[in-house]
């Protein structure tokens, strides 16, 4: 009859297990010093090898030559564990036995002297499903157990298992196997079947499973099934429906490329071959995650599920992305996937999350933008005084801002160092009208917020001083600083500190003199130019 690799290749000796070294060693010095618990909690991942290590253990306490590390593998009892009808080794399903009258009986059985070997072992399977009554049941048993009871919890769910029962165990964590530790055991029962597979088609059955062994043998049955003794990456790849890193790399090349028209034409293809988008979705973002885990920790097989060959590749791909890039891409592609379970036109949502994914990669990394900020803006001037005590802003601070450097005045403004700056082109511009008599437009202009964008100067003024911003006075001022042709703009606005009454207090953020700071601050005005679509809408005073 045929048995599945899962089953046929179950370990039945702790030499046989794959990776949970901890729980081998542990368990094997437990039974070696003859110091075996009457609890255990084996919990962990899926088909990890909870039952496999329960069942040895088992054979471990009653092999007729032990208790013993190496069980003979011969006698009855052996025998009975890896068929699954020892007398004294009982399996229950929690899943389907998890009533309290299940956990009474178990009670009762419990009491019994073994049949025939040392112990009775009970595994206990998703013992997270148990009720609590039937918990509490158990409980009792573990308050006083008989000498000759072992209990093995196994769950996936080790935190749902109550803290009563928790405490009167010993708890092992099962670890999620590793990629080349699965693939190598595939490629050890491959040689026993006399199967032939390729390298990357074993790397795509290692993925698959996710760190679960069974899952990974289940799906090398499914591929025996289909492709017969000779398994090709390729074939393996259109049966679990994965995505060769070719098909995944055509992303990556699109999006070096800034080719959104690709990202249409890929999802064209996924869509005409019936893949599934979303599932396309999930592979990618694993490849982005792969990608960015490689750009930042480097080639670590640890780290990164994937052949060698892959690796190198994937690290190559790497190279031409940065990490802030990578970071986004994958971000954008997990909230695509989340759409995604609840999309109406999964064609569309894909075409559009890709297209994003182009889009997000023209964006200029801030960090670039400010630090070109930083390099150009002169050095910042000190920063402004204590304010004193008992100092208020409204009029009297508008006074002392007509006979001061802005910079001293305004004690709250958020931004550190106020304009213009010392040498900034308004203020020369205000200090070049005032030497050309032009007092009331020197004075205008310095209440204005002034911005220079492509070419253009655009001022903001305060209404009541509208009049006296006239263009062709404000060209005489930036003739004589030498300062260039410039296309002037005035516009009415809140900007300056003209405004006669005083500010209510309720206004914390984007008042008009902070707003009118902030624009004229020499890095905002470089950001700006940077930015020439970008707009100021709120200033916060962060010293309120
Ligand atoms: N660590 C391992 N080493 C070798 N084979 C393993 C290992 N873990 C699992 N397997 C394989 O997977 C099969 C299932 O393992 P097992 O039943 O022990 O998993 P489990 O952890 O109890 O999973 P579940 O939580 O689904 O019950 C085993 O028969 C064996 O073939
Ligand atoms: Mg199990
Ligand atoms: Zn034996």
């Amino acid at each position: 009859m045929y048995q599945v690799f899962a089953r046929k290749y179950r370990p039945q000796a702790f030499s046989e297990l794959v990776n949970q070294e901890h729980v081998r060693t542990t368990l094997e010095n437990a039974i070696a010093q003859n110091r075996i618990a009457h609890g255990y909690i084996f919990s962990g991942q899926r088909g990890t090898g909870k039952t496999t290590v329960a069942r040895i253990l088992a054979r471990c306490l009653n092999c007729v030559e032990g208790p013993t590390n190496t069980p003979c593998g011969t006698c009855a009892s052996c025998r009975e564990v890896a068929a699954g009808n020892a007398p004294d080794v009982i399996e229950i399903d929690a899943a389907s036995n998890r009533g309290i009258n299940e956990m009474r009986e178990l009670r009762e059985n419990v009491r019994y002297r073994p049949a025939r070997d040392r112990y009775k072992v009970f595994i206990i399977d998703e013992a997270h499903q148990i009720t609590s009554e039937a918990f509490n049941a158990l409980l009792k048993t573990l308050e006083e157990p008989p000498e000759w009871v072992v209990f093995v919890l196994c769950t996936t769910e080790a935190h749902k298992i109550p803290a009563t029962i928790a405490s009167r165990c010993q708890h092992f964590s099962f670890r999620s196997v590793g990629f080349d530790e699965i693939a190598a055991h595939m490629r050890w029962i491959c040689e026993q079947e006399g199967i032939q597979a390729d390298d990357e088609a074993l790397a795509v059955l290692a993925q698959v499973g996710e760190g679960s062994v069974r899952d990974s043998l289940s799906a090398l049955d499914q591929a025996i099934a289909c492709c017969g003794t000779v398994l090709k990456a390729e074939d393996v790849r259109a049966l679990l429906g994965a995505y060769s890193l070719d098909t995944l790399a055509q992303i990556t090349q699109a999006l070096a490329d800034r080719d959104s028209a690709r990202m249409l034409d890929i999802v064209d293809n996924l869509v005409r071959n019936g893949r599934h988008l979303q599932h396309f979705v999930r592979e990618l973002a694993r490849y982005f995650r792969n990608l960015l885990v490689i750009k930042i920790a480097g080639d670590n097989p640890r780290l990164v599920p994937a052949s060698d060959q892959e690796r190198e590749r994937l690290a190559s791909i790497a190279a031409s992305f940065s990490e802030q890039d990578l970071t986004r891409y994958l971000q954008l592609t997990m909230d695509l996937f989340r759409d995604l379970q609840f999309s109406w036109n999964p064609r569309l949502h894909t075409e559009l999350g890709l297209v994003r994914l182009v889009e997000a990669g023209k964006l200029l990394p801030i960090e670039e933008a400010l630090a070109s900020v930083g390099n150009a803006a002169p050095p910042a001037p000190p920063a402004p005084p204590a304010p004193k005590a008992g100092r208020s802003t409204g009029p009297s601070a508008r006074h002392e801002a007509q006979a001061q450097p802005a910079a001293q005045v305004q004690p709250e403004a958020q931004v550190e160092k106020p304009a213009p700056a010392p040498g900034g082109l308004q203020q020369r511009l205000v200090a070049a009208l005032r030497e050309l008599g032009m007092a009331f437009t020197a004075d205008a202009v310095e209440q204005s917020a002034m911005v220079e964008a492509a070419g253009e100067l655009r001022f903001t003024t305060p209404p009541n001083l509208m009049l006296a911003m006239q263009s062709a006075d404000i060209q005489k001022g930036l003739e004589h600083l030498k300062a260039g042709r410039w296309k002037i703009k005035v516009a009415p606005g809140n900007a300056g500190t003209a405004k006669p009454e005083p500010r209510p207090e309720a206004q914390p953020a984007g008042d008009d003199e902070t707003m009118r700071r902030a624009l004229a601050h020499p890095e905002v005005q470089r950001f700006r130019e940077l930015f020439p679509d970008s707009e100021v809408r709120v200033v916060r005073n962060l010293k309120i």
